[in-house]
């Protein structure tokens, strides 16, 4: 580990009791605006010197932290088809994982010490859980992932383990332990339910108190132990393998490819020369030369490296049900209301752009004529009543919000 991984002391807490925090959307710190949310650093200072290079360690990250969601409420999720959940216990030097959801009734007590209950995507369904990520949009929507909340009773973790993507581990409620290595041997202990690492030699510790962040590039060793009950967000962020690219994205331009949308793509094989053989098991090389020539005819262009990309990175993840309103306000009502209290895009929403087209839910369309207010919305992810009033002589932008409004993709006022 470098040995720069540096200490740095943001906001310093009030005395004040912690309140929840709020769900109003706060806009990502602007990229050189020094924030407490990273020590004091700029966004751009941060991903100059520590983003995919070295950890860092925030106290006082957000003075005043309160859970996005209260135990209850979080074992509530845990129950619901709508949210991952696991379960990891640890008793008697053996780890167990169970896959939720979990009914209220089947999960430990809390007065049992070493288990965690980990709640992926809560920004899905929580709007306080959706404000906090949007503290760290900072970085491209593209490469952010989810906000997983974790519950552990007194001596709970997942175990020394390593991830591959970067993680900020907010503390939230109670303290956890961190220990932390930038040892190469991340070798996992075999038969194991879930990633353990077979050695873990920790280099630095720290007790995070609420409010204190831990920043994570990938591949850093680390381990976190409960003292007592406690509570963490991690605010993961996703990096697709070159491997997950190549094949989605071949899988793409085999259904979109011009050969698969012309008649040339049914044209069966044909091998009117083929000899009779006498060695029945060897592969035809006739068929190994089609198979080039037809990969050979395969051509793609940078518009389609961005039409996949935007509409594979803006896919909902398969178990993401939207909430359409159950009597959706008819157009003009919605422009009114709309006017009045602005709109915003679901939690559940992924609005991305390029240059020529615009992603939703994993759907592309070229940008309309007028675009700036689309991509006000995806910045902003709201925009104002009183903004609203100025764009609202477009009706092109009237309708379309309309029919993502009755789809559940957008929602009119600043909370559900
Ligand atoms: C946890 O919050 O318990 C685990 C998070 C992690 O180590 O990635
Ligand atoms: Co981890």
């Amino acid at each position: 580990m470098p040995k720069r991984p540096l200490y740095h002391r943001g906001g310093t807490a009030a005395p004040s009791a912690p309140s929840a925090p709020s769900a109003k959307p706060l806009c990502p710190p602007a990229p050189d605006a020094p924030t407490p949310l990273l020590g004091g650093l700029t966004p751009s200072q941060f991903m100059r010197q520590y983003w995919q290079k070295r950890p860092l360690l925030i106290r006082g990250a957000v003075p005043d932290i309160a859970p996005p969601l209260s135990r209850e409420a979080l074992f509530e999720l845990a129950a619901s088809e709508d949210a991952e959940s696991r379960l990891v216990s640890h008793a008697r030097g053996r780890w167990h994982l169970e896959h939720g959801p979990f009914a209220l009734d089947t999960l430990p007590s809390v007065k049992r010490r070493e288990w965690t209950l980990l709640v992926q995507g809560v920004d899905l369904h929580d709007d306080h859980a959706r404000a906090l990520l949007d503290r760290f949009r900072f970085v491209p929507d593209a490469r952010l992932d989810d906000l997983m909340i974790s519950y552990a009773t007194d001596g709970g973790g997942v175990g020394p383990h390593f991830d591959s993507y970067d993680v900020f581990l907010l503390q939230v409620h109670g303290q956890r332990r961190w220990r932390i290595a930038s040892q190469r041997d991340l070798t996992l202990k075999p038969g194991l339910p879930l990633k353990v690492l077979q050695h873990f030699e920790p280099e630095q510790e720290w007790v995070l108190e609420p409010g204190d962040m831990l920043y994570l590039p990938p591949h850093i060793a680390h381990d976190g132990v409960a003292i007592g009950e406690c509570m963490t967000c991690s605010i993961g962020f996703r990096a697709p393998s070159a491997n997950e690219l190549l094949g989605q994205f071949l899988y793409y331009l085999a259904e979109r490819s011009d050969l698969a949308r012309s008649r040339a793509g049914e044209r069966l094989y044909r091998d009117p020369q083929q000899a009779a053989v006498a060695h029945p098991a060897a592969l035809p090389s006739a068929l190994v030369a089609e198979l080039g020539a037809i990969l050979a005819r395969v051509r793609w262009t940078e518009r389609d490296l961005v039409s996949f990309l935007g509409s594979y990175l803006s896919e909902p993840k398969s178990h993401v049900v939207f909430d359409a309103p159950d009597r959706p306000l008819g157009e003009a009502a919605f422009i009114r209301r709309a006017q009045s209290v602005g709109v915003r895009l679901a939690n559940k929403t992924s609005l991305l752009y390029g240059t020529r087209t615009y992603f939703i839910n994993g759907e592309q369309s070229q940008l309309p004529r007028r675009r700036k207010w689309l991509f006000e919305l995806a910045d902003a992810r709201r925009i104002e009543g009183k903004r609203f009033v100025t764009l609202s002589p477009d009706s092109s932008m009237t309708a379309l919000l309309h029919e993502w409004y009755c789809a559940g993709w957008v929602r009119v006022g600043a909370s559900s």
